[in-house]
């Protein structure tokens, strides 16, 4: 791909994808996609030097404000061949309070705004090859982190729509609860505009179990202790891996054709180690009308 917007990108995965981007040949523009300028110039300076490449371009956007992605997408200058959805993560500390467009913070950070900006990309021809979304693990479930799988009665459009606004959860404290089925809707959201608009290649692709990104920074600090200690530990125990692994998940799935379409990839099993196809394994990802159901559930928010 020669030119790829990345949401998300002054951190963690999305700055690391950023920095393995510019290192390939044939990568021309690279776009961070940023809420906060200053945090965008740093990382912009930053990779500029890591990798000798004047490439990166700054877009400002807050994936959890509908107005700020639809200015985004007019502000870009020209079509890009990738997207990469990564921001996202925990959803701060008021991870479950109402946006304006009546979903929680965590479901706008993860999932709505990169609905909105994949629309509005593509109704602008804005986006000409491929699409990546920042899955994961977590929507199959993390025994080791005490994360459930989701656990859905009917999979009907009106129980994806309690997923968005969060009346499935109640009032939850642990942004844990809801980030894996929110992940899980990502993917079946995937899978149903893949079939939308085949001359895109839209993949699903989890970084695995990552160390070293500020994931974990916005949960609350008891949380924090322990999911930080747990990571700590299940690195010396090669249960999880470092940054630039799990970024160059990212890159091959972008750069790579054998990836394909519709499909959620992540740890064929824990957090790491080789990659596989999620769907013969959690069957309900590759139902076309849950797809379509979790698909047709977020659109609600978007009208
Ligand atoms: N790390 C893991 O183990 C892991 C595993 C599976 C999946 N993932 C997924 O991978 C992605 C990246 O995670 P990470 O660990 O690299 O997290 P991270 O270090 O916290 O980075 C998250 C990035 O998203 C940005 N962001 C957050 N809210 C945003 C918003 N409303 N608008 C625009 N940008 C926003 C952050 O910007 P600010 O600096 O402005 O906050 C930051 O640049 C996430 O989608 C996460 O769910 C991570």
């Amino acid at each position: 791909m020669k030119s790829i917007l990345i949401t998300g990108a002054n951190a963690g995965l999305g700055k690391e994808s950023a920095r393995q981007f510019a290192l390939q040949e044939g990568v021309e523009k690279i776009y961070l996609g940023c809420r906060n300028l200053y945090k965008a110039s740093d990382a912009k300076r930053e990779l500029e030097q890591a990798t000798g490449r004047n490439i990166f371009e700054i877009l400002q956007i807050d994936v959890s404000d509908l107005d700020s992605v639809k200015q985004a997408v007019e502000s870009l200058p020209e079509p890009v061949e990738a997207l990469v959805m990564n921001a996202g993560g925990t959803g701060g500390d008021k991870f479950n309070q109402k946006t304006k467009d009546g979903v929680t913070q965590i479901f706008a950070v993860n999932l709505l705004g990169h609905v909105a900006l994949t629309n509005a990309l593509l109704k602008a021809n804005k986006l000409t090859k491929m699409a990546l979304y920042a899955g994961s693990e977590a929507a199959r479930g993390v025994k080791e982190m005490g994360m459930k799988r989701p656990e859905l009665k009917h999979s009907s459009i009106e129980e994806f729509v309690s997923i968005c606004n969060g009346s499935f959860f109640g009032p939850v404290k642990d942004a844990t609860v809801p980030y894996g089925p929110i992940k899980y809707m990502g993917a079946l959201w995937m899978s149903s505009i893949a079939r939308d608009y085949p001359e895109i290649r839209f993949v699903t692709m989890s970084p695995g179990g990552t160390t070293g990104t500020e994931g974990f920074n916005t949960l609350s600090p008891v949380k924090q202790y322990v999911m930080k200690g747990m990571m700590r530990l299940m690195l010396l125990l090669g249960k999880v891996h470092k940054v630039e692994v799990g970024a160059k998940r990212f890159v091959e799935a972008v750069q790579n054709e054998v990836y394909q379409t519709g499909v959620f990839y992540a740890s064929k099993k824990g957090l790491t180690g080789p990659i596989g196809e999620q769907g013969p394994l959690f069957k309900d990802l590759n139902d076309k009308k849950i797809q379509d159901n979790a698909s047709k559930a977020i659109q609600r928010f978007l009208n």
